[in-house]
């Protein structure tokens, strides 16, 4: 019985070649299966829903057009790991907090030193966030309280470990955080060293606003995951970055403006879109496992994109970048006769390239927003604030190798096994 009709399952071979180059027999099932879990309802959450349908996204309840109307990425978090928008006074100790956070050991500006200036941004970060753990007075405090608190520092200090590897592997000082200013301007002006206009830094934190949370997306899964094996948050969120890493998940973003740069010009944009599709290569962006109609995300970030071309005086990427996107509508319901939709990923490349931002740091820059769900996440697990009571995830699977029978096979020694 298979929970998802799209992934059919694949009938296996009846036996396999053994060491001697006898055929032993396969076990049953016969068929292999990989679902990815789709379909599968893991957990209860709390935290977000995402309705594919129809295209809407909601935090704690709020639904996200709303929230980047009115709120603020400080707010945000508040309410992703709170369950409810702070009150005025909740909202200035939180972001007073966030802003005291700001400063990483200089264990950690030491260690970038030392990195290779080739490494990827996204390996420093994932590799820096235990060098925090280290020095967190609470690391083994498991306390909800606690587990709070590093929320805090882990949101507050990803920012400065991002923007100071872009510096150092370029041979510059990192720029110390900045009192003054809001989260995402900030993180702008420690990767630029100079002060964001007020509208760009207003768009960026959108831009965290929007990529802050999204379920059990498959980053947010590894992260509880680990967190269901009583895993403290810093190797909860650890398996969560390395899980954002690649390219079909937050690495797409990257990916989507290699794209761009490679397609070059609006009039190429249909060729290379066809040629691409026709080989059964894939368009980075576009397309979505629950999304079935356009990701309320890409709407919001188009219209940033048009925006930032506005202010930076060239519109030349936020033309091809829609170019793109009606050329694979155009070619993908004629190749496989079904609609595809613009993500999250897609607009959010050419809006981070207009805010001067390098590639390789839009998935790193995914990890500083979505650093918020995670926690959220992490501590919904450890303390079953959805569930009647944590538990450890241990998923189940066919064996579908050698077998020999209920005894297993019988061991060769090494010098009696053919070559
Ligand atoms: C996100 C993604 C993995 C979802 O894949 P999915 O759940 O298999 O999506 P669907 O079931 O709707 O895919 C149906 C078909 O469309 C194809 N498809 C989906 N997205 C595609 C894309 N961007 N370009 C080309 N083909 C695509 C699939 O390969 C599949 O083809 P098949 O039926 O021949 O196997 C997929 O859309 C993708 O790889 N997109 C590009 C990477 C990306 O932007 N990732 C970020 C996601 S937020």
């Amino acid at each position: 019985m298979y929970l998802n009709n799209s992934n059919v399952p694949r009938r296996m071979f009846r036996g396999s070649k053994d060491s001697q180059g006898g055929f032993k027999k396969m076990k049953e099932p016969l068929e292999t299966k990989n679902i990815g879990l789709r379909g599968v309802k893991v957990a209860d959450t709390r935290i977000s829903d995402v309705d594919g349908e129809k295209g809407n996204l909601i935090y704690r309840g709020l639904n996200i057009c709303d929230l980047v109307v009115h709120s603020t990425f400080e707010e945000v978090s508040f309410l992703l790991l709170n369950d409810h928008l702070p009150k005025a006074e909740e909202l200035k100790s939180f972001q007073s907090k966030l802003i005291s956070e700001r400063e990483v050991p200089d264990t950690v500006y030491g260690f970038m030193k030392m990195m290779p200036k080739s490494a990827h941004p996204m390996d420093v970060l994932e590799a820096a966030v235990p060098i925090l753990a280290a020095y967190d007075p609470q690391l083994h405090d498991e306390s909800r309280d606690a587990n709070f608190e590093k929320a805090i520092r882990l949101i507050a200090k990803l920012p400065n470990i991002v923007a100071a590897w872009d510096r150092i592997r370029k041979g510059k000082e990192p720029v110390r955080p900045n009192r003054e200013l809001t989260h995402a301007g900030n993180f702008l002006f420690m990767l630029s060293g100079s002060f964001p206009d007020h509208a760009t830094a207003r768009d960026f934190d959108i831009c965290l606003i929007l990529h802050a949370e999204h379920s059990f997306n498959a980053s947010t899964f590894a992260g509880r995951e680990v967190a269901s094996t009583h895993a403290h948050l810093y190797a909860s969120i650890v398996a969560a970055i390395g899980a954002l890493s690649g390219e079909i998940h937050g690495g797409a973003n990257s990916e989507v403006m290699k794209m761009l740069v490679e397609v070059g010009e609006v009039n190429r944009a249909k060729s290379w879109v066809s040629e691409r599709l026709q080989k059964g290569g894939k368009v980075m962006g576009m397309g979505h496992a629950v999304y079935h109609t356009e990701d309320p995300r890409a709407s919001i970030l188009r219209g940033i994109c048009s925006r930032m071309a506005d202010r930076t005086g060239d519109r030349k990427w936020f033309e091809l970048t829609k170019a793109i996107e009606t050329a694979t509508k155009e070619a993908f319901t004629k190749l496989k006769g079904k609609e595809i939709f613009p993500n999250v990923d897609f607009y959010s490349a050419s809006v981070y390239h207009m805010m001067e931002i390098p590639t390789d740091l839009f998935t790193p820059v995914f990890a500083i927003s979505r650093i918020s769900g995670w926690a959220a996440h992490i501590i919904e697990e450890k303390f079953a604030e959805a569930q009647p009571k944590p538990e450890l995830y241990r998923p189940d699977a066919d064996y579908v190798g050698t077998y020999c029978g209920p005894e297993a096979c019988p061991y060769v020694p090494i010098e009696e096994r053919s070559k």
